[in-house]
């Protein structure tokens, strides 16, 4: 992946969002560095990394990124102010968020770029759109003060001279005439390929992200979702240049799909073949995302994409525990469980029976839950790839056909 992009739960406490964001601090951290180490592995070597988060977690976030990436691959740890004014606050009233970014390897990666102030004449060469800057050669490095082309030789040397004269010849440099021996070497840039560094502040309000995706979808149907702009903005300013606009872009906090709207917005901006990789916990991905894509996709006229679902093995179990209203249900569900291989390797799941007097005696459907919740061997949630050939789990033709795609063999 050229670029990873992600907005993780900012483990606010709260328990508003439809997911948790509650982590227990040690677990939130274990919880991103897991995921970090495999995201870091999947950069390529150019690639960038970008993190959302706000005061909660920011400084822990930032010392363990440093940690995975290496502190010498550190860009900058953007502050992006999110909203103006306004609401209640027990200190202080708090408008912005952070966003961390860290480059695979310093040494290869190119500074964000965004498009130029173009303070210059716009010239078509070859069928390609240039500007052309005229303040470039300057007398002293640094300051202000053209060189005239009168004055390169004595000023620069010889061999500047030279140098700037097989520029003129091979169409990089035009000279262009501004009074009495007063001539300027004016420097072709192409219009597309001529971008500015990024500043350390961002602004997009997270108001703009809500109302135009209650625009696109009709009514709300998303608490927070990123500001599209915000994502376009970094997305473009890493695949600024044409070799880039093929790059594969990851978010694996996919939410209501800014990211991949934000992929496709620009891919239509600048006839870019970027793709992008979106992965998701929570089932409105198909009330939410999904159908979100598929409205920007309307709007513009065609192109897809596909979507799949891990295949559950164990997580049907979870669905159920966590679902459970009653003791007896849950006892029904343990019955089941102890006879599927599913539980860790330390429950005995021969004497069922013996375990049920201590289970009825908790006495506390939620304790239960997490209890039971605890015994099943979550390293089972899914069927892994290497049993895609085991009979007992049925996997249909077509699914062995799309994994090996995706994985491209
Ligand atoms: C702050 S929201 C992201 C919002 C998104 N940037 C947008 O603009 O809509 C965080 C998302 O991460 C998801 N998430 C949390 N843990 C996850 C995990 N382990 N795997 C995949 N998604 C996860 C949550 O379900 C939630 O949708």
């Amino acid at each position: 992946m050229k670029l990873i992009y992600i907005d993780p739960p900012y483990n606010t406490g709260s328990d508003s969002f439809g997911y948790n964001d509650s982590f227990n601090h040690s677990s939130w951290l274990t919880f991103m560095k897991n995921r970090l180490e495999v995201a870091r592995d999947l950069l390529t070597d150019d690639g960038v990394f970008f993190a959302s988060c706000d005061d909660n977690e920011q400084a822990y976030l930032k010392v363990l990124m440093d940690e995975i990436f290496g502190n010498e691959n550190f860009v900058t740890n953007f502050v992006v102010i999110r909203a103006e004014g306004g609401g209640l606050a027990k200190q202080v009233v708090k408008g912005h968020d952070y966003l961390l970014t860290y480059a695979k390897n310093i040494e290869k990666f190119e500074p964000l770029r965004k498009p130029k102030d173009i303070r210059g004449k716009i010239v078509k060469k070859d069928g390609k759109e240039y500007w052309i800057e005229e303040d470039w050669l300057r007398i002293e490095f640094g300051k202000y003060g053209t060189c005239y082309y009168e004055d390169i030789e004595k000023i620069k040397g010889k061999k500047k001279k030279d140098e700037i004269d097989k520029g003129i010849e091979a169409g990089q440099y035009i000279l262009l005439n501004k009074g009495i021996n007063k001539t300027i070497v004016g420097r072709y840039r192409a219009l597309d390929e001529d971008g500015s560094k990024f500043y350390s502040i961002l602004k997009h309000l997270n108001a703009g992200g809500k109302n135009e995706l209650k625009d696109l979808m009709g009514k709300d149907i998303f608490p927070f979702p990123k500001p599209t702009a915000l994502l376009k903005e970094i997305i473009f300013g890493a695949t600024f240049f044409q070799k880039d606009k093929d790059a594969i872009v990851l978010d694996f906090h996919a939410g209501s799909g800014t990211t991949a709207h934000a992929v496709l917005e620009l891919n239509k901006q600048d006839n870019g073949n970027r793709k992008f990789i979106l992965i998701e916990q929570m089932d409105y991905v198909e009330s939410v995302t999904v159908p979100r894509l598929e409205k920007v996709l309307e709007k513009q006229g065609g192109g897809n994409f596909i979507y799949c679902e891990l295949m559950p093995y164990n997580a049907v179990f979870m669905d159920r525990i966590q679902s459970a209203q009653s003791t007896v249900e849950l006892l029904d569900l343990w019955r089941d469980i102890s006879k599927d291989s599913v539980l860790k390797w330390y429950v005995n799941p021969q004497k069922p029976e013996e375990a049920e007097a201590h289970f009825i005696a908790i006495g506390d459907v939620d304790k239960q839950k997490q209890l039971l919740a605890e015994l099943l061997d979550k390293n089972q949630l899914y069927v892994h790839l290497s049993e895609i050939e085991d009979a007992d789990f049925g996997v249909a033709e077509a699914d062995k056909v799309l994994n090996r795609a995706f994985y491209g063999e």
